[in-house]
């Protein structure tokens, strides 16, 4: 059997009308319009980037997104705590996403945690966090393991009872990732992976899951490639840096990977897409939650 390409365009597209058919119903039954305010510290392409997918995601739903660029050399964590504060206060706003990477300088996790729990969309903070290491729901996932869940369910990926790999201890990614697996919502069995663990190729072979969040520096080379997959395993693509202007790779050698593995997502084209599809979706929640609302439901 051929590989199940994972599509997370696709994937996004077929969501798009329930999305909008939520927008429409917060905006004509309740007046209204979820407002996203992201925050981009310095000047990075990439974050540039992924801030004006985030914008354009939220603009053709018909929400308002707000870009507040914050110079590097002017950002300290007292003023982005100030700025989170005004933020959390402006009614217009439900959700704040701090966009990572955040120059080494600043206090992170007080930046994170100063982050209004309802308006957490990113599920960094400690409430959402604390939520998801207890396995309890009333926290936000993070988009991108959020995003990650939608393709395993939409691609039919057996998870229950499966061995999974996870590569990368980032709070957005590997770490909740991680947890979201090995969780009450998805009962994989989770072995988690890192720069120092030795032996990766065999337990990537053992796994029935790999999941590749590392964005591992390794040049023109792939963290994982065809020989450390098992013949039908499902491969899953996080990382993603750039090799040289204008040209990324990710953690998987996709090319290779495709003869070998089961079910495979593209990258570009993959959990990228998903990661801003849950955005909105954390979003749209934020704003139900706000009116008194259950979360949303998306049976695709
Ligand atoms: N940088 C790359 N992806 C993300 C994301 O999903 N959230 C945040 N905050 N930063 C990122």
């Amino acid at each position: 059997m051929g590989c199940v390409i994972m599509d997370g365009h696709a994937l996004s597209e077929r969501l798009r009308p329930q999305l909008k058919r939520h927008a429409e119903e917060l905006a004509r039954r309740h007046g209204c319009v979820p407002g996203l305010a992201a925050v981009l510290v310095g000047d990075q392409p990439a974050s540039e980037q992924y801030v004006k997918n985030k914008r354009k995601a939220a603009a053709e739903l018909g929400f308002l997104a707000e870009i507040h660029r914050v110079d590097r050399a002017e950002a300290s964590t007292e003023s982005l705590l100030r700025l989170m504060a005004q933020l959390n206060a402006d009614p217009r706003i439900h959700g704040i996403l701090l966009q990572l990477p955040l120059p080494p300088a600043l206090d992170v996790y007080r930046l994170f945690d100063t982050i209004d729990p309802a308006k957490d969309i990113d599920g960094v903070g400690q409430a959402s966090v604390t939520a998801l290491y207890r396995g309890r729901s009333e926290g936000f996932l993070p988009c991108t393991p959020r995003g990650v869940a939608a393709l395993l369910s939409y691609y039919r990926v057996p998870v229950e009872g499966a061995r999974a790999v996870v590569i990368g201890r980032s709070d957005i990614a590997g770490k909740p990732l991680a947890f979201l697996l090995g969780g009450r919502m998805c009962n994989a069995t989770v072995t988690w992976c890192h720069r120092h663990t030795r032996e990766l190729k065999e337990l990537c072979l053992g796994a029935d899951i790999i999941a590749a969040c590392a964005g591992a520096d390794l040049g023109e080379n792939f963290l994982i490639t065809a020989e450390m997959v098992k013949p039908g395993a499902c491969v899953i693509d996080v990382g993603f840096r750039r090799v040289a202007p204008g040209r990324f790779r990710g953690d998987v050698d996709f090319d290779r990977v495709k003869e070998v593995a089961g079910w495979l997502t593209p990258n570009p084209g993959g959990t990228g897409p998903m990661t801003v599809t849950a955005l909105m979706q954390n979003l749209i929640d934020a704003a139900r939650c706000r009116l008194g609302l259950g979360r949303a439901s998306y049976p695709v």
